[in-house]
């Protein structure tokens, strides 16, 4: 059991957007990037995270295809892996994770040099870098501040996945500085105690919430008839 679980931990994560453009999934997704348009619209560059309570509950698949979505409306796109405790970013889009946002929190290299093209249009990748020992402290330097403005001149929107809220305070320490967060829950899994755990954490930590994925919910004949509709 343990052995399936860490081969599925190591499969990259489902673009389903990107195969399969047309699904109910996909367009869910295109749903998520309007409302978030909606809910900051007065920001020229956004800079938003992707956090949930607990571990595996689809923060980093939520990201990835949120990235792609964003993409396409043509606008400039940086993913990162600001989870550098279990980094699956380079997985997902089968690139080596020598170099990305530890080793910029590090000062060694810089933002232009760092990033890797994603293969889609308009979107560009920093893994994670090398699991450093201290991924709080790192994120707590100057250096992120320094970066992020950066990232607000060269792209339109910076996607920020992340590790469970619950679990570490690397995600708490960067809800408060994105300008704003996306919960993603594991539906019929997460217990209601922890989103709400999780929702008391941000607000510790003054992010300002954009919403809740629900991530895994089940389809209504109603999703299925809008599908066919647009087909
Ligand atoms: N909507 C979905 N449908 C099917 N499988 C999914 C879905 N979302 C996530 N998964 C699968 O669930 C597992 C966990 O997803 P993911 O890695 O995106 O979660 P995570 O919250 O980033 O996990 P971690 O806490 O380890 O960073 C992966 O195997 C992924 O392929
Ligand atoms: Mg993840």
């Amino acid at each position: 059991m343990r052995t399936a679980n860490k081969t599925k931990r190591l499969m990259p994560r489902k673009l389903v957007v990107r195969t399969n453009p047309h699904s109910i999934a996909a367009e869910q997704y295109r749903t998520i990037r309007t409302n978030i348009n909606f809910s900051i619209p007065d920001l020229t560059s956004k800079i938003i995270l992707f956090t949930s309570a607990s571990k595996e509950e689809g923060k980093s698949t939520t990201a990835a295809n949120m990235a792609i979505v964003f993409a396409e409306t043509g606008k400039r796109v940086l993913l990162i892996d600001a989870d550098m405790r279990r980094p699956t970013l380079f997985r997902t889009f089968q690139l080596v994770n020598n170099t990305g946002l530890s080793n910029l929190l590090l000062g060694k290299g810089n933002l232009k040099h760092s990033v890797k093209a994603s293969g889609i249009p308009n979107l560009d990748l920093l893994m994670s870098g090398q699991i450093p020992p201290n991924p709080a402290e790192l994120l707590e330097s100057d250096i992120l501040d320094e970066l992020m403005g950066e990232m607000r001149e060269l792209y339109d929107y910076v996607l920020v996945d992340s590790p469970p809220i619950l679990s570490v305070t690397d995600a708490k320490i960067l809800a408060n500085r994105c300008d704003g967060t996306v919960l993603v829950v594991n539906t019929g899994k997460s217990e209601k105690v922890s989103v709400e755990k999780a929702r008391d954490s941000l607000a510790t930590a003054k992010a300002f919430i954009l919403g809740v994925v629900l991530n895994n919910y089940p389809l209504t004949s109603e999703n299925y008839y809008y599908h066919n509709y647009n087909d």
